[in-house]
């Protein structure tokens, strides 16, 4: 999300490494935001475990003290206790919703227990336009009346919501996850069509059901939902998180590595674990995830992303990085987050040969980067901006290192104990 760079904020990257070990993959930050969210559904003490310790976590836990829950953050257990009052407060405000897209999560929940809510608008992204169409649209087919006004999202359902048919253009998570979230308490049955089919949305939907809520099709492109009068508080542990999966097995194939990546699953990742093949590396699940494995220069592959079970945006960072120092030429195609290629100007300063045109990037494999100052714009291209400096010539600088932390708990110890020469320099 847009917020002012930190000066001296930054990770010092030493080039030439060829990361090795073992390491553990924490929880989903994508699913355990929208678990702590969809806490507010139940008035009482509902417990996440396998929580991850990033700052988003963070800024959620705030926003639902200011919701009025009382909210206790166990990082050394990685837990999270959520206590519900019996009526939340309904307002989350612009300074919270800015730093954190997620936040956007309180909107459905908060309609069904409250009957309405006022949600600050997201913004701007770094990674493209990312609208809220989908949702308000769900929500106003449930009977909400949704309108926009002073930066906020004001909907409101004065005699409850109703189930509705709602088939979404695009299989939005954000959306499927915050009209699943309202659904559960509306009265009769919602059917959701073009749902997203994402783990995360998964994890969300067996949340709710152990809350006692009543739901079916959990991914597949059709939900159903009937609503029930009331839900409980609950435990429930977060998926891992496939993107860090990711991100790791990429590592391990640019660097020309070997990771073992334990606590994950590695049918979460089906085509970029395909696409890894593809390009050379020896992949092979264990009995606690996945090891990835790569002897030589990778091989370049055209990739396009897709919603799930399709080759994740999230992971497109990385897959143009390893193109970019891989044998050959290959075309990368965004179908989902038009700006994400920002990333790309930053490569291009680590020496890569990249050619953006529209959705498309086209890479012709270099030997190696050679190390520059460079900016991260998001958690995804400031992970990637890091692996790539990994295969740079000289001390790479990177910028912009709060939005790594957003999404990976100490990201520069996990590189050192693969080997790598990184610092964070607060
Ligand atoms: C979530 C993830 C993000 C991931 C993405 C796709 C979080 C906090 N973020 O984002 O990391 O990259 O899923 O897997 O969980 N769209 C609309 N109108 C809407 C909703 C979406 O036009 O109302 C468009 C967006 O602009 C985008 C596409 O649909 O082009 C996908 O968005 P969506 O799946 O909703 O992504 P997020 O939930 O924002």
């Amino acid at each position: 999300m847009a917020q002012p760079a930190h000066e001296g904020d930054r990770f010092r990257v030493v080039g030439g490494a060829h990361l090795q070990g073992d390491v553990r993959v924490c929880g989903a930050k994508n699913s355990v935001l929208k678990l702590m969210a969809a806490a507010l559904l139940a008035p009482g003490l509902t417990r996440l475990t396998n929580v991850p310790d990033i700052a988003d976590v963070k800024i959620m836990a705030e926003l639902l003290t200011r919701l009025g829950c009382k909210v206790e953050l166990d990082i050394k257990k990685s837990e999270v206790s959520i206590n519900v009052p019996e009526k939340p407060s309904h307002r989350a405000e612009y300074d919270l919703v800015r730093k954190m897209r997620a936040s956007i999560n309180v909107l459905g929940p908060l309609v069904a227990r409250c009957g309405e809510a006022e949600v600050a608008l997201p913004g701007g992204d770094a990674i493209g336009s990312r609208g809220l169409d989908y949702h308000i649209k769900g929500l106003m087919e449930m009977g909400a009346k949704v309108r926009n006004e002073h930066g906020y999202v004001i909907a409101k359902a004065e005699n409850g919501l109703h189930g509705a048919e709602i088939s979404l253009d695009f299989p939005s998570v954000g959306a499927t996850e915050n009209i699943m979230t309202a659904a559960v308490l509306a009265q009769g049955i919602t059917i959701l069509d073009n749902a997203a089919r994402e783990p995360d949305v998964v994890d969300l939907g067996e949340f709710l059901i152990s809350m006692g809520a009543d739901i079916e099709g959990l991914g597949t492109p059709t939900i159903t939902i009937r609503g029930v009068a009331s839900l409980k508080p609950t435990i429930h542990a977060t998926i891992p998180d496939r993107i860090v999966t990711g991100t790791w097995a990429f590592a391990a194939a640019i660097t020309q590595g070997d990771i073992r990546i334990h606590g994950c699953r590695a049918s979460d990742l089906e085509v970029p674990l395909e696409k890894l093949v593809s390009a050379g590396a020896v992949v092979t699940t264990t009995n606690d995830g996945v090891r990835v494995r790569m002897e030589h220069r990778p091989k370049a592959i055209d990739v396009s992303t897709l919603p799930y079970p399709g080759f994740p945006t999230d992971l497109q960072p990385f897959i143009i990085t390893m193109n970019s120092i891989a044998d050959g030429d290959a075309i990368v195609t965004e179908n989902v987050f038009e700006s994400r290629f920002i990333f790309v100007n930053e490569l291009l300063r680590l020496g890569a040969n990249v050619r953006v045109d529209g959705h498309h990037a086209a890479t012709r494999g270099i030997d190696h980067l050679s190390s520059a100052p460079v900016v991260a714009t998001d958690i995804r291209a400031g992970a990637g901006l890091i692996i790539a400096a990994l295969v740079a010539d000289g001390i790479t600088m990177v910028e912009g290192g709060f939005h790594i932390d957003r999404g990976y708990p100490n990201f520069a110890e996990q590189l050192r104990s693969l080997g790598a020469d990184v610092t964070r320099v607060e």
